[in-house]
């Protein structure tokens, strides 16, 4: 099975890009729900969430674990590469490459958690790869918070959108890292408050075309992974409004499961 974790439903647009680029897969996916957000919280904190999040994982049957979370791909992946042997993505690296393969100009934006911008890991990754980038980073901590209220399409979000992109429009981007596992659902406003120039690099998707790749070069991991397209949807806490949220995210009603921690 595919192992995902996120710091809660945001993780589900990895989900529903994996759906996509490996139909039938069987996964598992755990949101920490009761411990959400992770992108205001302490690196040693996010690391320690990391832990348990994988071991769940693999104890209830993964072989491969994905971060969908960006803060904790920020944070916690040299941990987590260092504690287990099981493949292991993350979301940054991935998002990073697709960035660098579409920018025309090298002139990048990243948006995030508050956690993921000042971990300064996109901004790292991409100029080890390219030398001649030039990175403009932006914390949008309003839009998580936004989105799992299901506001995606209010004249509210739009505005508060414009106004996170304002000083990367100054800067004349033209290609935006979508660093959080909740923007690809403002993916419409965000590439009209850019503009149509700017390139949009969604990490959620990314990810999913690395995973499918790694995959399809590796039979023995290939091997180890169910087809039956059966997926779980475990969290670590429920309530209407995530249920809401779940099902928005993945365009149809799936059955959250309590796991008690
Ligand atoms: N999953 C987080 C991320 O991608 C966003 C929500 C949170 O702050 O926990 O950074």
């Amino acid at each position: 099975m595919i192992g995902i974790f996120d710091s809660g439903l945001g993780g589900l647009t990895v989900v529903r890009a994996l759906m996509e680029r490996l139909p039938g897969y069987d996964m598992i996916y755990f949101g920490d729900t009761a411990r959400t957000p992770y992108g205001t919280k302490s690196r040693e904190t996010v690391i320690r969430y990391s832990i348990e999040n994988t071991d769940f994982l693999l104890e209830n049957g993964a072989s491969v674990i994905v971060m969908a979370c960006n803060t904790a791909s920020s944070v916690a992946t040299e941990t987590i590469l260092n504690r287990y042997s099981v493949p292991v993505f993350e979301v940054i690296t991935p998002a990073v490459a697709q960035a660098l393969q579409v920018s025309t100009g090298l002139n990048l934006g990243v948006i995030g958690t508050r956690a993921t911008i000042s971990s300064g890991i996109y901004e790292k990754k991409l100029k080890i790869k390219n030398k001649k980038a030039r990175v403009f980073s932006s914390p949008c901590p309003l839009l998580v918070p936004l989105v799992e209220e299901g506001w995606m399409n209010k004249p509210e979000t739009r505005m508060i959108v414009k106004k996170y992109l304002h000083p990367l429009k100054t800067r004349q981007i033209d290609t935006l890292i979508l660093g959080c596992t909740h923007y690809p659902l403002l993916k419409k406003i965000i590439q009209e408050k850019a503009g149509k120039r700017v390139k949009i690099i969604d990490s959620s998707l990314a990810v999913a075309g690395s995973i499918k790749n790694y995959v399809e070069n590796n039979p023995e991991v290939n091997d180890l992974l169910a087809k039956k397209g059966e997926t779980r949807f475990f969290v670590s806490d429920i309530t209407e409004q995530f249920s809401k949220t779940a099902n928005a995210i993945l365009n149809k009603n799936i059955v959250l499961e309590l796991v008690k921690k």
